[in-house]
């Protein structure tokens, strides 16, 4: 059967993405973020997992206000970069997992999810941010990701996102989907955005290391209660885009109650963001 071994959480700040495309990595500015990352590139290596469900949110790449899905899923054979406005970024076509995918919607929907059905997208930040963090850049010899991934939209660009709550069982009903699909797969469950960060305003470049240490430390040790942050705490104490951080919940909500902390990183600043990062593992 297919299992989900771990969780990794982490920010997908797009200049991320700049840096590594521009080869700045280590400009003194960035090497500390990229030093932060070591470990889960070489943790990641050793685990080789065979597909990633992939939590991530749309900037309007894909989407825009005309169309808002809550959550969606990718089951596309693949899914390109997005051009967000200096052309797509140089990193591989993702290739999807169709059958888990679709595996996924039904189980999900069946649950009582409302799961919108994606069989064309394209990409953006949001998802090949952290593929890039986690996996670097793959070698021109053997342009791949090394797994398949399973993109899963969600929305937190327009009023009003999902619950964290919403989110923490939706994370639940995935694993149930995991763990019903017959083939033997590795499956690994990411959850991107945060930490705290707002962009524009008078509060933009707002940073909450308080809150955020707070919510990582919630990940491993009470995640059942960082389901009941309601949305306004989110925007007040990690800024507007810090909703983002209901994304986290789907992933922890996918893993056993006893995952084990096995990583963690924080690091300010990133763009205007404080970037957050944490493995579990599951038992
Ligand atoms: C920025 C954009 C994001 O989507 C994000 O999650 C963090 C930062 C930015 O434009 O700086
Ligand atoms: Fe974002």
């Amino acid at each position: 059967m297919a299992r989900i071994v771990a969780g990794v959480a982490t920010s997908h700040v797009p200049a991320i993405g700049a840096a590594i495309d521009q080869g700045k990595t280590q400009e003194p500015y960035w090497q500390p973020l990229f030093a932060g990352f070591e470990f889960s590139k070489r943790w990641i290596a050793e685990q080789k997992p065979d597909v990633v469900v992939l939590v991530y949110n749309d900037h309007a790449s894909a989407f825009s206000l005309e169309l808002i899905p809550t959550f969606a899923i990718g089951c596309a054979e693949s899914f390109a970069p997005a051009d967000e406005g200096w052309g797509p970024r140089p990193v591989p076509v993702v290739e999807g997992h169709p059958e888990l995918a679709w595996h996924i919607a039904q189980s999900t929907i069946l649950d009582e999810f409302d799961m919108t059905i994606v069989n064309r997208m394209e990409v953006d930040h949001g998802l090949t941010v952290p593929l890039s963090l986690m996996f670097g850049q793959p070698a021109a010899s053997n342009f791949h990701w090394p797994c398949k991934v399973i993109p899963l939209a969600v929305n937190v660009v327009q009023y009003p996102p999902p619950t964290g709550n919403r989110c923490w069982n939706l994370g639940r009903a995935i694993r149930k989907a995991v763990e019903s699909f017959e083939p033997d797969l590795k499956v690994m469950i990411w959850g991107t955005g945060g930490m705290s960060h707002q962009l524009q305003g008078p509060r933009a470049g707002l940073i909450n290391r308080a809150f955020d240490t707070a919510f990582l430390d919630g990940l491993t040790r009470d995640p059942a209660a960082l389901a009941r942050i309601p949305h306004l705490d989110y925007v007040r104490e990690a800024g507007s885009e810090g909703i983002e951080l209901v994304m986290w919940l789907i992933m922890r909500g996918a893993l056993a109650a006893d995952a084990r902390e096995i990583y963690r990183f924080y690091h300010v600043p990133a763009s205007n963001t404080a970037v957050g990062h944490i493995i579990l593992e599951n038992p």
